[in-house]
C-alpha cells in the first residue's frame, strides 16, 4: 500500500529529487514550496506554516505517514533562521496530529554539516527557546554587520535544528507516539543552492576548504534523498534523534575519531 509523504522544498534540489523518487516508487507525495508545489506557502512565517499544514492535512485526507523537511535557504539574512529552524519545527509540530493517525509515522529533516561551523550561541539559544521574535532580532543584528558576520545565521540555524531534533525525538510527543525523528546533515550537494558558488574556482576552493569530502567529493541530491527515504520508511523502527552526517567524510575529517570522550572520567 502506498504511503502519504509531505515533502517541503519539493520544487528544487534535494526536496524535488526526494519527491520524484518517492513518486516513482508509487508513494503519494504532497509537496510544499513557495511555488510549483501542491501546497504553495511561505514557511518563513507562522501564518505560512499554519496554512501549509492545514492544506497538506486536507489534501492527505487526515493521515500523513511521513514528513521530509528539505526547504531551506543559505543567505546571510534574518529570514534564514525563520525558514531553516522555525519553518521546520513549526511545520512538524503542526503536522504531528496527522502523523499520529498513521500506522507507521516517520519524520526526517535536512540539517547540514554547517552545524559544525562557527555560529552564534545566542541565536541558537533563542531558536531552541522557540522565541522567534528574539531569534529574528539577533539574526537581523548579525545580518546588519555584513555577509561575513551574517553568514553565521546559516550554521546557527542548522546547529539549532540538529539540537532540536535530538531533544525532541526522545520526547513523549515523538518517541512516545512511536515516531522516529532524525536529521540528515549533507556535505556539499550540487543543487541550485550551491551551483553559483561552485561555478568559480575561487568559490569551489573556499567551499572545499570548509567542507572537506575525501569520499567521492561533491554529492548528488540523490545521495541525500535515498537516506531521507529510508529514515522515513517502515523499515526504520529504532533510529531516533540522530544527526546523520551523509557528507563524504567531512564530519569525520573535521571532528576526528573521538566524539565519545564527553562522559569519560577526567
Ligand atoms: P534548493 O535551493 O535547491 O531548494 C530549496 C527549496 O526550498 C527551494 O525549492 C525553495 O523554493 C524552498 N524554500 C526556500 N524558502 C522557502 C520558504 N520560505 N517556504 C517554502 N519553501 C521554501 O536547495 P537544496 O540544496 O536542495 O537544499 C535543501 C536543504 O538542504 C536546505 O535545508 C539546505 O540548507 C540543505 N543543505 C544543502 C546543502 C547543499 O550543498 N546544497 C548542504 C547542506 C544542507
Amino acid at each position: 500500500m502506498s504511503r502519504t509523504y509531505v515533502v517541503t522544498g519539493s520544487a528544487s534540489g534535494i526536496g524535488a529529487t526526494t519527491a520524484d523518487i518517492l513518486r516513482s516508487r508509487g508513494e503519494r507525495v504532497i509537496g510544499i514550496d513557495l511555488r510549483d508545489a501542491d501546497v504553495e506557502a511561505d514557511l518563513s512565517t507562522p501564518e505560512g506554516r499554519t496554512s501549509a499544514a492545514a492544506r497538506a492535512v486536507e489534501l492527505a485526507g487526515g493521515t500523513i505517514d511521513a514528513v521530509i523537511a528539505c526547504a531551506g535557504i543559505s543567505a546571510p539574512i534574518a529570514k534564514t533562521i525563520a525558514v531553516n529552524h522555525f519553518g521546520v519545527t513549526g511545520l512538524l509540530e503542526a503536522l504531528l496530529p496527522a502523523l499520529r493517525t498513521s500506522d507507521a509515522p516517520r519524520a526526517a529533516v535536512v540539517s547540514s554539516m554547517a552545524s559544525l561551523q562557527p555560529n552564534s550561541p545566542e541565536l541558537v539559544e533563542a531558536a531552541l527557546a522557540d522565541d522567534e521574535a528574539k531569534a529574528l532580532e539577533i539574526a537581523e543584528g548579525l545580518a546588519a554587520q555584513g555577509p561575513a558576520v551574517g553568514y553565521a545565521i546559516y550554521p546557527s540555524s542548522k546547529r539549532a535544528l540538529s539540537r532540536w531534533v535530538r531533544r525532541t525525538a526522545i520526547s513523549d510527543a515523538w518517541a512516545g507516539s512511536g515516531i522516529p525523528l532524525n536529521a540528515v546533515a549533507p556535505g556539499t550537494v550540487i543543487t541550485p543552492m550551491t551551483k553559483d558558488l561552485l561555478a568559480t574556482p575561487e568559490g569551489a576552493k573556499m567551499v572545499d576548504a570548509a567542507v572537506p569530502m575525501p569520499l567521492n567529493h561533491h554529492q548528488s541530491p540523490e545521495s541525500i534523498a535515498y537516506l531521507l527515504i529510508w529514515l522515513t520508511s517502515v523499515e526504520n523502527t529504532h533510529l531516533a534523534g540522530q544527526v546523520i552526517y551523509d557528507d563524504g567524510g567531512a564530519d569525520a575529517t573535521l571532528r576526528g575519531d573521538d566524539i565519545w570522550s564527553w562522559n569519560d572520567p577526567s
